[in-house]
């Protein structure tokens, strides 16, 4: 399986949409409005994972002459945000079919790379407590749960919110820097700020 990263295009819109419906619950799964405001950030970066299928690669080959095709799907993605040297995992998606075989690892990697070349010395993240797998992949990357948000989704589901220094310059870890420690999700759409 080959795998491109590349930057999102606007075009990817409605794709990502879908991609992060099937990847989250209906209460943690961003509104159209919601990924267009995060995707909107000042500061924000969105990489895409594609694949190219054997299909696609096939038809590619037959419309060779048409280069507005794209022979690839895409697979996952991950939006950054950052304000100073606080950098924050806004979302990371990676479609159930393909998990597993390190994209989601790749996807990581080329966002903290982005990061740090901005200058963030620190990343933080909220996952929900219940998301098993989020919080095994990313204590596989050296983030560390430093407090509960309590209803974080919805008002309902609580989040850790976890960490990881990506410069050694990085302060302690501590709770999000610039905004309160412990928010309810729906509230928080009034200012765009629902996070994973
Ligand atoms: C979390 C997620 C992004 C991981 O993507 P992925 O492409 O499967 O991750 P990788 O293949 O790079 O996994 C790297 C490591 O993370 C850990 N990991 C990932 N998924 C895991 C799981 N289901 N159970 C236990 N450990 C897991 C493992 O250590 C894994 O290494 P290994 O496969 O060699 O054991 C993916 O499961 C996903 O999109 N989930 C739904 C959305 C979500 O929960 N996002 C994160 C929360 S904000």
């Amino acid at each position: 399986m080959k795998i491109a990263l590349r930057n999102y295009r606007h075009t990817d819109f409605e794709t990502l949409h879908r991609i992060d419906q099937a990847c989250y619950a209906s209460d943690t799964a961003y509104s159209r409005a919601e990924l267009g405001t995060y995707l909107g950030f000042r500061g924000a970066e969105c990489v895409v994972a594609e694949v190219a299928t054997d299909a696609d690669a096939a038809a590619a080959n037959n419309r060779a002459q048409d280069s507005s095709q794209n022979a690839a799907r895409i697979i996952g993605f991950s939006i950054s945000a950052r304000r100073g040297d606080h950098g924050h995992i806004i979302t990371m998606d990676v479609l159930e079919e393909f998990r597993r075989s390190g994209i989601g690892s790749a996807l990581l990697a080329e966002i903290e790379k982005r990061l740090v070349a901005a200058g963030v010395q620190r990343v933080g993240l909220e996952t929900a407590t219940d998301n098993e797998a989020g919080i095994a992949f990313w204590r596989r990357h050296g983030y560390v749960s430093v407090g509960v948000k309590k209803g974080y989704y919805a008002g309902r589901r609580d989040a850790y919110y976890m960490t990881k220094a990506v410069s050694p310059e990085a302060k302690p870890a501590g709770p999000e820097p610039g905004t309160p420690h412990a928010r309810t999700g729906r509230k928080r759409l009034a200012n765009s700020n629902r996070k994973r």
